[in-house]
Parts: structure tokens; C-alpha cells; sequence
């Protein structure tokens, strides 16, 4: 067997994980809303027609913070479509999507589903078609508790205290050409500051997070996130990233090194951030809302022939990837990357979290299950609280198209506040299992908890209505622990969760 070891101590810290490092995103595109979340008349649905199986699967990851209502749709989108009377609200032509938005859950339905589901709103605004004034309005109407316009006609819709929602979008991916109301970084600056003074001058309590650049590949990245932060610097906490992987060429371990990219991505705006804090002299610290991030490739070609043969129709199937299990793999190397920058990493959203690019499924009027990469991001949220840890990792490591100097154990640890360990570990080895060797002398008498596996056979094993628990955790091989030395065996090409709690 192949050998690797990790070293870890208890004073080796990278910081406290911010629970936000675990929310997700429901847009109002395809069947993420309509048909995901809310399908009124389905066996499963609740009095105010959500599914009470799709909440059960979002409750079983623990999912803290969840981004609404978009996405490229939120950059046409006007809030006051969504509140008052369903009877009232009107139908909208959609043009991030091709869809029409019928408004039949907005604001008010949002907070009751966010409810149930035991998370928080995270919500965006529209800077693409609308501005500053806007962006007021709608705190006001979330955050006031009344006694002023928007204030009483959220209480005149139902809901007397406020929703005190606390993160906010300031709009979503502005660089990019494809948005409604797109802006270079020096529009987008000014806009975003004003909206973000008056937003704060709203509610004070509120964080804000600005748009970087809407990905690491656009030739805008870099000087937007420059030029933009010169202009919102001191008003914001926050620069968003977004990043989305795939596997056209079908190279599966160049595939699984892509989080060698997440990782430069990260310290790249890192840097930025810093820079700009240096050049302005300020004492504030901006740190990351990585909001989108998965892998999204697999519809691409599928969406193309759905438009072709309908637009404008509620609910179109979009961006419906069917993720297998290598897909799984890299979704773990990913919240393994978010780890290891946890003390900049403050909010990551996995995009999306029902139907769209999504680790929940369902069938409209039908079942409901889990993809793939639901595993790992369930027990990286449900494990990875606490501490992550700075773990030393020895490994033997390959070389591939984009990388050189892979690892094969790609690993790190998190220790909670009741003094248990977990670490978290893909073996990006195509054939060989590994003995892990961890140290962990420095936290006491441990003893190993367990040890969960998620492995296929087949790289491109899914999960279907059919047959759900085809890729499924099991019990891994474990190992032994021995004068605070634990030695756990790591199968080829895995996702490992290894638990380590007091003696
Ligand atoms: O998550 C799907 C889309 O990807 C979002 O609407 C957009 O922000 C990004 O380009």
C-alpha cells in the first residue's frame, strides 16, 4: 500500500470556520423554485405548498445561509413584483433565463420556506437594472420594523416583524456581458458604494458583500477587482468569487486537480484585497464570499435544445446536471480547498442546491433524492464545524495537463468544540489505496469514531429516482489508533470522512 501522513496540532490553526462556509443558493431559474422547493398539489407538499420531502433533505446537510433570489436573474429583477397579494403580483418576462417569472413565491414565501428549512437569507439585489435607491427600499422593507413606507407595507403583507435579514448581494456578477445592467468595475464601484452607505444607513447590522469579477477566467478579473474596491472599500465586507468546474475532455485526474485552481483563485483575491487595503491605508479587512461554486458542465448541451424548443415557458428543466462520482470527488477537494483558507473564506454557497446544478433532485409530481455530491457536502457541514486546523500533509503527488505537483492525499482537519477531530481526505489515486498515518499526539486520548467512505467502481456512477443509493456512504476500512498515531486505510479514488472523538 501506497503511504502518506498527516501531522496535526491543536495550537496549528488556520482559524474559526464560519458556518456560512456551508450555504447554498436557490434561484428562480428551471425547476429550482417551481418544482424544486415549491410545488403546490404534490403529495408532499405543506399548507403553503413546499415540499416537505425537499426541506427533509436540506435540513439533513444543515445548511446555514442560503442565496436568493439570484444569480443573473436578480439583475432584472424588481422585489416589489414578489410581495402582496399572489392574486396581484404579475407575470415577468425573465431575460437571464428566457423564463416567465411568475412571482408565485417572493420575499415573504422565501422567509417562511427559510424557516422550515432552519437557515438564514442571504439575499441579492438588484444592481444591474436598478440602483441605490432601490437598494435602500428593499432593506428598509426587510429590515425596519415599521413606522415608515416600506416598513408598513411588509407588516400590510403579512409579516409584522421584520425578516432582519443580515448578508446582502450588492447585484451578482457585473463584469460579465451577459448581465442585464453589466458595467465595468469603475460604474460598478460607485453604484455598489452608494448602495451600500445607504443600505447600512438603513440597518447598520447588515454585512455586504460587493461582486468580484464573475469568474478567475474573465479577461476583467484582476483590475476589476482593483478598480472596484477602490471605489467600496471601506462600505463593504465582503468580495464574492465565483468558480464552476467540469470534465469535457473526460481526463479524470487533471479533473480532480481543479482545486489547485480554486486554491490560487483564493489567495489571488486574497491579495487584491490586501493590496488595496495597504494602498488605502485602512484597518478593515475584507474577507471572501466564495457564492458560487460546484461542478457545472454536464447540461450545457441539453439546455441549448430545451431553448430552441421553448422559451419563455415557467419551470424549464435548466441547467439540470446529473453529477456522477467523480463529481463528488472534486466537490470534496473543493470544501477541502474552503478549509484550508477558512480564515478568509468567511461565506461559500454551494450553487445550487435543488434541480439546478444542484445536489438535491426531484421529479416535478414525482421523488425526490440526493446526487452524488450531496455526500460530501453533507458531512463536510455536518463535521467540518469548529476549528479548521492547519494539517501538515506528506504525500506523494502526480503531474497532470494544468498541474504539476498534485497531491494524491488531498487532506486537512477540523477539531470541534467538544474536542472530537475529523479529517477530511479524497485519494485522487486512480488505482493504489494509501495508509494514512495522522498524528495527533498533541490533543489527548482519542480514539476513532468512525471512519465514513464514499466510494464507485465507476468514476461516472450516478444517482437516479430509480436508484438513489448507488453512489452512497458506507463504512470505510478504518484503522487502528495507538499512542495518539492513527493509521487509517484510504481506497483508491474516495471521499473519506475520518471522526475522531475524545477516549
Ligand atoms: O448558478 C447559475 C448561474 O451561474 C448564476 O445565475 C450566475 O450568477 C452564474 O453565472
Amino acid at each position: 500500500m501506497k503511504k502518506a501522513s498527516m501531522t496535526l496540532d491543536k495550537s496549528y490553526r488556520v482559524g474559526p470556520i464560519d458556518p456560512r462556509m456551508y450555504g447554498s443558493f436557490i434561484e428562480h431559474l428551471g425547476r429550482a423554485v417551481y418544482g424544486g422547493i415549491y410545488e403546490p398539489g404534490h403529495p408532499m407538499a405543506d399548507e403553503q405548498g413546499f415540499r416537505r420531502d425537499v426541506l427533509e433533505k436540506v435540513r439533513e446537510i444543515g445548511v446555514p445561509v442560503v442565496r436568493y433570489p439570484g444569480g443573473n436573474f436578480v439583475s432584472g429583477f424588481n422585489w416589489e413584483d414578489s410581495v402582496g397579494p399572489k392574486d396581484q403580483r404579475p407575470k415577468r418576462l425573465d431575460l437571464a433565463w428566457f423564463t416567465t417569472e411568475t412571482n408565485a413565491v417572493g420575499m415573504h414565501e422565501f422567509a417562511d420556506w427559510a424557516k422550515k428549512a432552519d437557515t438564514q437569507v442571504m439575499y441579492a439585489i438588484n444592481l444591474g437594472t436598478r440602483g441605490p435607491e432601490n437598494a435602500r427600499d428593499v432593506v428598509e422593507y426587510a429590515n425596519h420594523k415599521g413606522g415608515s413606507k416600506f416598513s408598513d407595507m411588509r407588516i400590510q403583507n403579512g409579516a409584522k416583524e421584520p425578516f432582519g435579514i443580515k448578508l446582502w448581494c450588492l447585484g451578482n456578477e457585473m463584469d460579465g456581458p451577459w448581465q442585464m445592467g453589466h458595467k465595468t468595475a469603475v460604474e460598478y464601484g460607485r453604484v455598489a458604494n452608494e448602495a451600500a452607505k445607504m443600505m447600512k444607513w438603513v440597518d447598520p447590522s447588515i454585512e455586504l458583500v460587493a461582486c468580484g469579477s464573475s469568474s478567475y477566467q474573465m479577461p476583467t478579473f484582476g483590475d476589476w477587482e482593483l478598480q472596484m474596491l477602490n471605489e467600496c472599500y471601506e462600505n463593504i465586507d465582503y468580495v464574492s468569487l465565483h468558480r464552476y468546474y467540469g470534465n469535457p475532455t473526460n481526463d479524470t485526474p487533471g479533473f480532480l486537480a481543479r482545486s489547485m485552481d480554486l486554491d490560487d483563485f483564493i489567495h489571488t483575491v486574497v491579495a487584491i484585497c490586501d493590496a488595496v487595503k495597504g494602498k488605502k491605508h485602512s484597518k478593515k479587512q475584507i474577507n471572501l464570499s466564495f457564492d458560487e461554486w460546484n461542478v457545472w458542465y454536464h447540461s450545457s448541451e441539453q439546455d441549448k435544445e430545451i431553448w430552441k424548443r421553448e422559451k419563455w415557458g415557467p419551470a424549464l428543466p435548466l441547467l439540470e446536471d446529473v453529477y456522477n462520482f467523480e463529481d463528488a470527488l472534486l466537490v470534496g477537494s473543493m470544501l477541502i480547498t474552503f478549509l484550508r483558507n477558512a480564515d478568509r473564506v468567511k461565506v461559500a454557497c454551494l450553487a445550487q442546491l435543488v434541480n439546478v446544478i444542484a445536489p438535491i433532485m426531484t421529479r416535478t409530481g414525482g421523488g425526490c433524492w440526493a446526487q452524488t455530491i450531496f455526500y460530501p457536502y453533507m458531512h463536510a457541514s455536518r463535521y467540518g464545524r469548529g476549528t479548521a486546523l492547519q494539517a501538515i500533509v506528506d504525500t506523494p503527488v502526480y503531474d497532470c495537463k494544468d498541474y504539476e505537483g498534485v497531491p494524491l492525499i488531498d487532506a486537512t482537519a477540523t477539531q470541534d468544540d467538544d474536542g472530537s477531530v475529523t479529517v477530511f481526505c479524497v485519494n485522487r489515486d486512480m488505482t493504489d489505496d494509501f495508509c494514512l498515518d495522522i498524528d495527533l499526539r498533541s490533543f489527548g486520548n482519542l480514539k476513532l469514531k468512525e471512519h465514513i467512505l464514499l466510494h464507485h467502481d465507476d468514476v461516472k456512477a450516478v444517482n437516479t429516482e430509480e436508484n438513489p443509493g448507488n453512489v452512497a456512504p458506507s463504512v470505510g476500512p478504518g484503522g487502528k489508533v495507538d499512542g495518539g498515531k492513527a493509521e487509517i486505510k484510504i481506497p483508491a479514488l474516495s471521499w473519506n470522512v475520518i471522526r475522531f472523538e475524545k477516549a
